[in-house]
C-alpha cells in the first residue's frame, strides 16, 4: 500500500502527516502558532515563516515515529507549494525537496484547497462515522463547500484529482473564516475568532430586538449570485460597535447569533442551490469554518430534506493539517504526478477560474 509524507505550512500550522493510499491516516502532527498569533490579533506573515522554521524539523520527524516508520518506507513527499503565505510555504517546501533529494524519494506539489476537498475522505481511527466516514473516492459528482480563513468558494468535483475540479464561485473580498475573525477582534473576542463566536451565537437569538437606532439586520449581498461577500456584514458590525459601543452579556450573544445567521444563510443558500443546478446528489464541507455547529447542522438539515448525502469532516480534518495534503499528494502520484526540485511557491491557488458572470455591482 501506497505511503506518503504529508507537509504544510502555508499558514499558522506547522504540520506533518504519513497517510495511506486509501485515505488511512498513521499520523497526524499539528503545531498551532496560534497562541502566538493571538497576541497580534490575527496572523503575522514573518513571525509565522520564523515559527515554522524552528518547528519544521521535529514536527516531520514527529510524524515518522507515531506511523512507526523509517524514512525508507515512505513512497513519496507531498508538500503544499499554494496558495498561503510565501514565506510560510518556502520554509515547508525547501524542506520537502531536500529530504526527496537527500532520500530519493518523488515529490508531489500539493494545492493547499485541493487538500481540503479531499478531507472529508481521510480515515481516522475512532472517528464519529455519521459525520466523516464516506466512500474514497466517491461515487459520483460532488458539490463541495470550502469555508477557511483564507478562502470561501464552492467547487464541483467530479472525481478527486485537481484536474476535475472546478470552481463554481468565491468570495469577491474576505473569507468567512476572515469574517468571523475580524467580527470578533470588532467584539473583543479574540483570535481565532470562530470558536468563539458559534459558542456565544448557540447563547443567543438571531431574531432578537438588537437597538433602537442603527442596523436590525446583518445581511450579505449578491444573494442571486454564486459569489460570496463578507466585507459588508464586517461593516455592519463594525457600525453597530462605534453607534452602542462593546456590545455585553445578552446583546453580545444576540449580535454573534445574527452575524452567524447571516454568514450561515448566504453559505447554505449559495451550496445548495450549486448543488441542484449540478444535480449532484452529495455535497461536502471543508476548511476551518466547517467545524461551525450552526453551519453543520444545516447542511445536515438541507441534505436530508433534499434526499442527499452531506459529508462533514471532523474537526482535525477540517482546519488545517498536513493528513489531508499527503492524501492530496498520494492520489496525484497514484495518477501519475511527480514535480522535480524546480517546484516553486505561490500565494494564490490554481483553482480560480476567471469570473464569467456579470457583476452584481455593476
Ligand atoms: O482551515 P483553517 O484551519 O485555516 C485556513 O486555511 O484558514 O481555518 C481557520 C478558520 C479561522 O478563521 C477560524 O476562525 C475558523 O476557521 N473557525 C471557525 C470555527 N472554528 C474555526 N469559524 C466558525 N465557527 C467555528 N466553530
Ligand atoms: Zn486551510
Amino acid at each position: 500500500m501506497l505511503r506518503v509524507l504529508g507537509i504544510e505550512s502555508s499558514c499558522d500550522e506547522t504540520a506533518a502527516a504519513v497517510v495511506c493510499g486509501d485515505g488511512t491516516v498513521l499520523s497526524d502532527v499539528v503545531r498551532s502558532q496560534a497562541a502566538t498569533h493571538a497576541l497580534h490579533g490575527g496572523v503575522v506573515p514573518e513571525v509565522a515563516s520564523r515559527d515554522h522554521l524552528r518547528a519544521i524539523e521535529a514536527v516531520v520527524s514527529e510524524s515518522l515515529q507515531n506511523a512507526s516508520m523509517h524514512h525508507a518506507q515512505i513512497d513519496a513527499i507531498a508538500v503544499t507549494c499554494r496558495p498561503g503565505l510565501v514565506g510560510g510555504l518556502l520554509v515547508g517546501l525547501q524542506f520537502a525537496k531536500t529530504l526527496a533529494w537527500a532520500w530519493d524519494k518523488p515529490l508531489v506539489g500539493v494545492d493547499h484547497l485541493f487538500g481540503h476537498l479531499v478531507s472529508p475522505f481521510l480515515r481516522r481511527d475512532g472517528e464519529d462515522c455519521r459525520e466523516s466516514l464516506a466512500e474514497a473516492p466517491p461515487a459520483g459528482p460532488m458539490v463541495s463547500l470550502l469555508v477557511s480563513g483564507g478562502h470561501t468558494a464552492i467547487y464541483r468535483v467530479d472525481a478527486l484529482l485537481p484536474e476535475r475540479v472546478t470552481e463554481l464561485g468565491a468570495t469577491r473580498d474576505d473569507a468567512a473564516g476572515e469574517a468571523y475573525d475580524k467580527v470578533a477582534k470588532l467584539l473583543g473576542l479574540g483570535y481565532p475568532g470562530g470558536p468563539a463566536i458559534d459558542k456565544l451565537a448557540a447563547l443567543g437569538d438571531a431574531n432578537a430586538h438588537l437597538s433602537t437606532t442603527g442596523p436590525q439586520s446583518f445581511t450579505t449581498p449578491m444573494p442571486h449570485s454564486e459569489e460570496f461577500s463578507f466585507s459588508g456584514l464586517k461593516t455592519q458590525v463594525a457600525r453597530y460597535v462605534e453607534q452602542h459601543g462593546r456590545p455585553t452579556g445578552d446583546t453580545l450573544a444576540n449580535v454573534c447569533a445574527r452575524f452567524q445567521r447571516a454568514v450561515v444563510d448566504s453559505l447554505v443558500t449559495k451550496l445548495f442551490r450549486a448543488a441542484e443546478r449540478e444535480c449532484v446528489a452529495m455535497v461536502a464541507l471543508g476548511g476551518g469554518v466547517a467545524a461551525n455547529s450552526e453551519l453543520k447542522a444545516r447542511v445536515m438539515r438541507e441534505a436530508k430534506a433534499r434526499g442527499m448525502q452531506a459529508l462533514i469532516p471532523s474537526l482535525s480534518s477540517a482546519t488545517d493539517n498536513a493528513a489531508m495534503i499527503a492524501y492530496a499528494g498520494a492520489l496525484m502520484f497514484a495518477s501519475g504526478t511527480r514535480d522535480d526540485l524546480t517546484l516553486s511557491a505561490h500565494n494564490r491557488t490554481a483553482f480560480v477560474t476567471f469570473l464569467t458572470t456579470p457583476s452584481p455591482f455593476s
